[in-house]
């Protein structure tokens, strides 16, 4: 018997370049996995038509179409009790995801953010603003850091992080875009990795365990480009 594919669901707010970064390895055979749903909490999110062309699941959940966050944190549990995702993926989400969710996929939660954490995480520190702040305190290098998610923001444990050595005189744009790019080549390696079991959720309540890493997984990223952890 062939075993059941893994699957991820994906909430998002923007564009959803990774999410579609994440179809495109499905669609090449590279990333063994299905999309089971996507969520946005903004109707104009361009994720939802991505999800929409490549035939998943896309559904608009927000204080507005649920009535109140609580409303929306009943939605998300129901989606999940529907499609029962192996993980969650945080594409660009830039909500608080409701602590029953974390809950509910404890350890199962990974987020990617576009700078080298822990410089340049935490509040207001999202999309530009990331970019203009690595300009202002003169960086020499950026990168992104894919980390997963518990009830802190930007400080669960760190999977991988690559960096890129910046230009003098780079601009937010031009940071954005060389992140980006790292982005897009990184998010699914780690959706692979979890789908091979190589990145395994513990049943820990200690963020800093929250998944172990198979030492073949540490060594493929540590073969990439950039790469500063694992
Ligand atoms: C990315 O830079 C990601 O690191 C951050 O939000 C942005 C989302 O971009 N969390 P996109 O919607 O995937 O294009």
């Amino acid at each position: 018997m062939t075993p059941a594919p893994f699957r991820f669901a994906a909430l998002a707010s923007g564009g959803g370049s990774n999410f579609q970064a994440l179809l495109d390895r499905i669609a090449s055979g590279e990333l063994k996995a299905r999309a089971a749903f996507l969520a946005c909490n903004n109707s104009g999110a361009g994720a939802l038509e991505k999800a929409k062309g490549a035939g998943v699941p896309a559904f608009h959940v927000s204080a507005k179409t649920e009535g109140s966050e609580e409303g929306v944190a009943r939605r998300l549990l129901a989606l999940l009790d529907e499609h029962k995702p192996d993980l969650l993926v945080l594409a660009g989400y830039m909500k608080k995801v409701p602590d029953a969710v974390l809950e509910r996929m404890r350890n199962r939660v990974v987020n990617i953010h576009p700078a080298l954490l822990p410089e340049f995480g935490g509040a207001g520190m999202y999309g530009h603003h990331v970019h203009e702040a690595v300009v202002r305190a003169g960086k020499t290098r950026s990168g992104m850091t894919i980390h997963m998610v518990n009830e802190n923001y930007d400080e669960g444990q760190i999977l991988v992080q690559r960096a890129v050595d910046l230009r003098p005189g780079a601009d937010a744009a031009e940071i954005a875009a060389r992140v980006l790019k790292l982005e897009h080549d990184t998010y699914w390696r780690v959706v692979q990795g979890f789908a091979e079991g190589r990145i395994v959720p513990t049943d820990s309540r200690d963020p800093s365990r929250a998944v172990t890493l198979s030492s073949e997984w540490i060594a493929a990223m540590r073969g990439l480009p950039g790469t500063i952890v694992p």
